[in-house]
This record gives C-alpha cells, sequence and structure tokens, in this order.
C-alpha cells in the first residue's frame, strides 16, 4: 500500500518524500509545479504531475495505485499575497481540500496527515501557544488552513475519514546532505534571506522593526527544523494506523529566538559580518510566536532532535552554499 503525498515536491513535502522513503514507505507524488521543484522528488519515485483541484486526475492517481493514506501539502503560502489576493487562496487551498476528500471518499481513502500552520491562531492570547487556544487568523493564508481543518473535523465524523492536522511554526533548515533544500520564487522568509547576504546576492538584511515589547524589540519566533517536522508527519502516520482518533498537534521547538539572534548565530555560522538595516514594522506580524508541543510530544511521541539555532542555520546553509540558484544549480 502506497502513502500519496501531495504537493511533495514543495520545500516540506519534499523533505517528507525523503524522510518516508528512508523509512521504507511505498510514496507517491502529485504536484502541479506551480511553486515545487520537479528535482527535489527522487527519480525512483512515482511522479504525477497534476492539480489536486482536477478530481478527475485524482480518479486515475487512486485507480492506478492502492493508496493507503495521504499526506497533504498543496497550498499557496505567502501570508502577504493571501491579503491581497483573497480569491486566489480559497479557491487554490480549500479548493483543493474539497476535491481530494472528494475522492478520498470516492476510493475508500481512510487516513490523512495535513500541513497547517501557526498562521491559524493569528495574533496571539498568550504564549506559548496551546492547540485548544482560539483560533482567529488575521489573513486568508491561515483563514485557508483553518476553513481545511475544519472541513476535515466534519468530513470524518459523516465519511469515517481519520486526519492529523499538523501547526507548524517557522519551519527552517534543509535535508542533511544538503541535495534539497528551500527554494521559493519569491522568498519572504527570513532565514533564506539572511543567506543572500553571504552569498552575494543582498547587500543587508532589514529587520522589520526594533520597536515590538520583546527583550532586543525584534520578533521572537519558534523555529523548527524540516527534518524534526517530516519526522512528525511520519509519527502521526503510524498513530491513525494503529487506530488514533482524528487529532490537531502544534509542532515547534516551544524555545523563541529573535530576529537579532537569528542573524548573529547567522553570523557565527558562515563567517560574514552579515549588515542589518532596521526596518519598519510588516503588517500583520505578532511580537512573539511560541509552540507549546507538548501534546505531540505525549500522543505522538514526538520531539524535535535538531534544536540548536546555529546548527538549523547551518543546515540551511549548507543547501544554499551549495545551490545559490536554488534548483537551477
Ligand atoms: N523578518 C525580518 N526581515 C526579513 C524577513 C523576516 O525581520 O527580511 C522577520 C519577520 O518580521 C518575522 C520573522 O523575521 O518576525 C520571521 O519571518 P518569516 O517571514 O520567516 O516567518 P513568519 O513568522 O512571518 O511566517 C511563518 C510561516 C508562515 C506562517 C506564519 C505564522 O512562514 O507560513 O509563520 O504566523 F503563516
Amino acid at each position: 500500500m502506497a502513502v500519496l503525498i501531495c504537493g511533495g515536491a514543495g520545500y516540506v513535502g519534499s523533505h517528507n518524500v525523503r524522510a518516508f522513503k528512508e523509512h521504507g514507505e511505498d510514496v507517491i507524488v502529485v504536484d502541479s509545479l506551480e511553486t515545487g521543484h520537479r528535482a527535489s522528488v527522487p527519480e525512483d519515485v512515482k511522479f504525477y504531475q497534476e492539480d489536486i483541484r482536477n478530481g478527475e486526475a485524482l480518479d486515475k492517481i487512486f485507480a492506478e495505485n492502492q493508496v493507503e493514506a495521504v499526506v497533504h501539502f498543496c497550498a499557496y503560502s505567502l501570508v502577504g499575497e493571501s491579503m491581497e489576493l483573497p480569491l486566489k487562496y480559497f479557491d487554490n487551498n480549500v479548493g483543493g481540500m474539497i476535491s481530494l476528500l472528494e475522492a478520498m471518499h470516492r476510493h475508500n481513502v481512510k487516513r490523512i496527515i495535513f500541513s497547517s500552520t501557526a498562521a491559524t491562531y493569528g495574533e496571539p492570547k498568550r504564549v506559548p501557544i496551546l492547540e485548544t487556544d482560539p483560533t482567529e487568523p488575521t489573513n486568508p493564508y491561515g483563514e485557508s488552513k483553518r476553513i481545511m481543518e475544519k472541513m476535515m473535523k466534519w468530513v470524518s465524523s459523516q465519511h469515517d475519514i481519520r486526519y492529523v492536522s499538523l501547526r507548524y511554526f517557522n519551519v527552517a533548515g534543509a535535508w542533511r546532505d544538503g541535495t534539497i533544500g528551500e527554494d521559493h520564487k519569491v522568498e519572504t522568509h527570513l532565514i533564506p534571506l539572511i543567506l543572500q547576504v553571504p552569498l552575494g546576492k543582498r547587500e543587508h538584511i532589514t529587520i522589520y522593526g526594533d520597536d515590538y515589547p520583546t527583550n532586543d524589540g525584534t520578533c521572537i519566533r519558534d523555529y523548527i527544523h524540516v527534518e524534526d517536522l517530516a519526522r512528525a508527519h511520519l509519527l502521526a502516520l503510524n498513530y491513525l494506523r494503529d487506530g488514533g482518533e482524528s487529532n490537531i498537534f502544534n509542532l515547534g521547538s516551544g524555545d523563541g529566538y529573535s530576529v537579532m539572534e537569528m542573524i548573529t548565530a547567522a553570523r557565527e555560522v558562515t563567517g560574514h559580518p552579515i549588515p542589518a538595516v532596521i526596518g519598519t514594522r510588516r503588517a500583520g506580524d505578532p511580537a512573539k510566536l511560541v509552540a507549546d508541543s507538548t501534546k505531540a510530544g505525549k500522543i505522538l511521541r514526538w520531539k524535535p532532535e535538531i534544536t540548536k539555532m546555529q546548527d538549523i542555520i547551518a543546515s540551511a546553509w549548507k543547501w544554499h552554499k551549495s545551490h545559490p540558484k536554488g534548483y537551477e544549480d
């Protein structure tokens, strides 16, 4: 029986493909390649270039393969773009989920692991954030993911499909051998942008505000290594296989690092001075986002292993240094 990885050519998806293969799982990938990269998926993995909103294409995939479970990463994920083009996000993210759940129901596939986000919480009332805390997304991206979670909940009770939704905090790093990593057409994330300075692609990193109510005035985030994240998906699949009920888990390290601390760590790792310039705040950035992942520890027995910030940045650096043009190299 195979595991269908939807969006397996994206950043988080491609690392999951590696991890699942490494654990002896039979994986199949479907990806539209609109934002994903064919080169990030090993040649020996069965690959379908399709948009999951196409129900007929999904029918073909489910008919040609014995699919036991789905791991779902297909989504647009740019917060800023989602504010400008909300319907693009609802169409792709929510529309994709409708099509996928319908196809799963048609083909009697009963398990799904879903890639969710801390953005479902919006501006937190307290940190660390618990799964039971209010979800009030502050942008259409986070809203679309929350709607997708709710859809799984209603469909699961009606159609006997069980799901695990994993709410990631700030995903970072790359596969240990540096052969796959983060490559977005439009890069908005802190670590790849910092590393563009030692790569000679930008003169400095801009810090989006140093007047937040934190120790050094810059925003605090909870960074989680992409390999630790992939391990959580495997544990979630085995949890469902063992009969676990539908559930939602936060995935973070529980430790917060400020933007300033991240830049300092990147200077240590790269040996480059990485000049930093203080800019204005980016709209919608909460001061502090840190996960309480106790539940994932207790129920999934998940514990992040790569937690030192220098190690996370070093792993990203290994990929970026060897692929300055991303998958074009
Ligand atoms: N930042 C800078 N300068 C930059 C880029 C980012 O100072 O050039 C700061 C941001 O203001 C923020 C921190 O670095 O304080 C991290 O920013 P990222 O864009 O790397 O990540 P976010 O915390 O904004 O976003 C992450 C995920 C999103 C998810 C969100 C949930 O990448 O998918 O968490 O809040 F929606």
